[in-house]
């Protein structure tokens, strides 16, 4: 993307407070890490600051707690993960953004870190709050948004907060993101197929509508999935899916076929009477009415790879099912190893996004090899899609 200020690798930030945005939103369970993937990707530009003598703020968000505390959303371990990787004396702002906050940060000395609890915690943030925004901005000279994953949101700590630092500036793992994914843009080679999947349904439909001009497949998996098989009139028992798609999947379904894209949902799934059971595979047209979709099935798994060694450029975002029970990570461990075989041995381009993605694919325990994997999920998306990102839009 033209015109963004990067970070000077040569900039002097001695002795200066520094707001670092990162993406530290990591799969959390009992409140332990699933998968560190983001917080190690962040690590570098936080020891070069270190490195530099900067005093560092570190904001980010943890999950979706819409503007309360709820301490399964602590930053809590990963603060702790962070303090043992940073060599360095590291705080942890768990109050109000106040004063009292001005005044800690003003304590740092060089080299030192001071992270602040989840910033979701306020609800100033999601509404990208003027006067939050301004105190958080009023606690540096610099600030750096390296967190291209988080940028398609019009947050506080995104976006607001640009109005009242002097100076700003995207770091280098945004820069690296970015890059990529625009020299992917740049590359890509016909036929296209993306991969949509995972369950996080109404943000990503819109997207789908779009993605319909400009690609030749449209793979739908996950709980995604489940939205057009209903509306297909299939059974789909007690799967998760959400309320009032019928719209905009039927606008989906007449785009699509006005663009020749073509649209492919699962013909067969594994299911299971509950998300911890054992998989039972089943044509899509035999479901019970207490059957949870919980994977793509074998059936469906073949055509996805055979739709993959027809295409030049796969795009992936969200899981093919429910992973975390490794009876149903089998499609998407089999996408996975389909996109990389091919990335190997028939220069497929890939690009695959997501935070849900990365952990699925750092589980499978496959080597695995694609053009480029992203930490982000929405943000990659509406990237592709050529839209102008709030969060990008503000670093110009
Ligand atoms: C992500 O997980 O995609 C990013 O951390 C952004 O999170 P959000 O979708 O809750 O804004
Ligand atoms: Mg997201």
């Amino acid at each position: 993307m033209l015109g963004i200020k990067y970070f000077p690798q040569n900039l002097s930030t001695k002795d200066k407070k520094i707001i670092v945005r990162v993406d530290l939103n990591v799969p959390l369970s009992d409140k332990k890490i699933q998968d560190a993937t983001r917080i190690e990707l962040a690590l570098p530009f936080l020891q070069e600051l270190i490195k530099k003598k900067s005093k560092i703020i570190l904001i980010s968000h943890l999950g979706r707690p819409e503007g309360k505390r709820n301490s399964a959303l602590s930053l809590l371990p990963v603060y702790k993960y962070l303090k043992e990787q940073l060599n360095t004396n590291m705080y942890f702002y768990t109050g109000e953004i106040n004063d009292e906050l001005k005044e800690k940060s003003s304590y740092l000395k060089e080299g030192e870190v001071l992270l602040i609890e989840n910033i979701r915690f306020f609800k100033e943030e999601n509404q990208n709050d003027e006067i939050f925004s301004k105190k958080l901005g009023e606690l540096a000279e610099i600030y750096v948004n390296n967190a291209f994953s988080c940028s398609h949101r019009k947050q506080s700590s995104i976006h607001g907060i640009t109005k009242f630092v002097k100076e700003i500036y995207a770091g280098p793992l945004l820069k690296k993101e970015i890059t990529a994914i625009d020299s992917v843009i740049k590359n890509k080679k016909d036929p296209v197929t993306c991969i949509i999947g995972g369950s996080k349904i109404s943000t990503k439909i819109n997207i789908i509508s779009n993605l319909v001009k400009s690609t030749s497949n449209i793979v739908i998996v996950g709980a995604m999935a489940n939205n057009f098989l209903a509306y297909k009139k299939f059974e789909v028992g007690k799967s998760l899916k959400e309320e009032n798609s019928k719209d905009i999947i039927k606008k989906i379904l007449v785009e699509a076929e006005k663009n020749e894209c073509k649209i492919i949902i699962p013909e067969d799934c594994l299911v299971s009477k509950s998300f911890k059971g054992e998989p039972i595979s089943k044509d899509i047209r035999s479901l019970e009415k207490d059957d949870i979709i919980l994977d793509i099935g074998p059936r469906t798994v073949k055509i996805i790879e055979e739709i993959i060694n027809n295409s030049n450029t796969v795009m992936w975002n969200g899981p093919a099912g429910y992973f975390e029970n490794k009876n149903f990570a089998i499609g998407t461990n089999a996408i996975a190893k389909k996109i990389s075989e091919n990335t190997i041995n028939k220069s497929l381009i890939s690009v695959l996004g997501g935070g849900d993605t990365v952990t699925a694919i750092n589980k499978s325990g496959y080597e695995l090899f694609f053009t480029h994997l992203s930490t982000a999920g929405g943000a990659f998306l509406e990237y592709l899609e050529g839209k102008d990102l709030p969060g990008l839009s503000v670093l110009k």
